[in-house]
């Protein structure tokens, strides 16, 4: 477990860690509505894909406490992000426990808040298998590139890549791990790096544009990655500047793996062409606080996402195995086998 928790359900209310003002304050925010929860993943108080669908979760089970329309909250949620899947595939499940349901309010909102706690515990256990499965993956001593944040606070606890990172680190394998700072949110300098440095893990942050020289020049072992949406062919939605790195990966020879829970992996988008890629507010670019760094005028394009080609994917690991090419096989085939 972490020493902190990035989302807790408390005296009928969900407590979220504010990711926006870390590292320097450590801030606990108080959420009562679906309003709320939408709000937070809308802001990135909450964020990472994992976290966004627990999150919504408990806006559904906070909706039905409050005695608002389900089907209202259940819309406002889904509009609050469009690309990581996690949000849509929680919001189906508290979706087929409300929808149709005939016991009385008070017991639907008792069935809601265990379902919403199922997510949530589901999610560190599938976190924790992820890591374990790719421990033979790691070589002792192994340089690791990872970008964006991906770890405990992204997830309920523990993490997908950055658990990977943890898990080999405390089974003694000395691995080090390189940082990419991630433009424009920084969640790779603000938020990876204070979780590895209260872990204790060794880790250097380098910019993003540093990562193909990083390659070359320290001999990077292996780069690791998260996922907001895996395409039924494996293509790969995740945080801007993942495809730049997964070419990068194949340049230099160097294994390139996507860590993700199976809720994260979407068989009804056939490939990546059909994956959502939010646009967000030029002002994360054109700002830094208040500060303009762009001059007035210029144009401004802030993808939060790209997609990377399921060719350059060495394979993906999730809690229930690793799976290698061909995706468009394996991915059904893991789903359906153990579903
Ligand atoms: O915009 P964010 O910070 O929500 O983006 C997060 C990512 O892209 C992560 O890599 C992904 O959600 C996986 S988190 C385990």
């Amino acid at each position: 477990m972490s020493a902190f928790r990035t989302i807790d359900w408390k005296n009928d209310r969900l407590v979220l860690l504010d990711q926006r003002r870390l590292p320097e304050e450590t801030v606990y925010l108080e959420l009562e509505s679906s309003e709320d929860v939408a709000w937070a993943i809308r802001e990135m108080v909450v964020r990472g894909a994992p976290a966004i669908g627990a999150a919504a979760a408990f806006g559904i089970a906070l909706a039905a406490l409050r005695g608002e329309d389900l089907a209202a909250a259940d819309e406002r949620l889904r509009k609050a992000r469009p690309t990581a899947v996690n949000l849509f595939w929680a919001l189906d499940r508290m979706k087929a426990i409300w929808e149709g349901s005939s016991e009385t309010p008070e017991a639907l909102s008792q069935r809601l808040v265990e379902e919403a706690r199922r997510i949530a515990e589901e999610d560190v256990a599938a976190n924790q298998a992820i890591g374990q499965n790719a421990l033979p993956l790691i070589p002792e001593g192994a340089k690791i590139l990872h970008h964006c944040n991906t770890g405990a606070l992204a997830t309920v606890d523990y993490g997908t890549a950055l658990g990977i990172i943890r898990i080999a680190h405390e089974a003694g394998k000395r691995v080090h791990a390189f940082l990419d700072e991630t433009r424009p949110r920084l969640q790779g300098a603000r938020l990876s790096a204070w979780e590895l440095k209260e872990l204790g893990i060794p880790h250097t942050v380098i910019v993003d544009g540093a990562a193909a020289h990083v390659m070359k020049k320290f001999g990077i072992d292996l780069v690791v990655v998260g996922a907001d949406r895996i395409a039924k062919n494996g293509d790969t939605a995740n945080k801007i500047g993942t495809y730049a790195l997964a070419i990068a990966a194949r340049h230099h020879g160097i294994p390139f793996y996507v860590a993700a829970p199976t809720s994260t992996v979407d068989l009804a988008t056939p490939s990546g062409e059909a994956i959502p890629i939010e646009e967000r507010d030029p002002k994360e670019i054109t700002h830094c606080g208040e500060r303009r760094l762009v001059p007035e005028g210029s144009l401004v394009y802030n993808p939060a996402f790209d997609v990377t080609p399921a060719e350059l994917i060495t394979a993906i690991i999730t809690e229930r195995g690793v799976v290698y090419p061909p995706f468009e096989e394996n991915l059904p085939r893991l789903l359906r086998d153990q579903g």
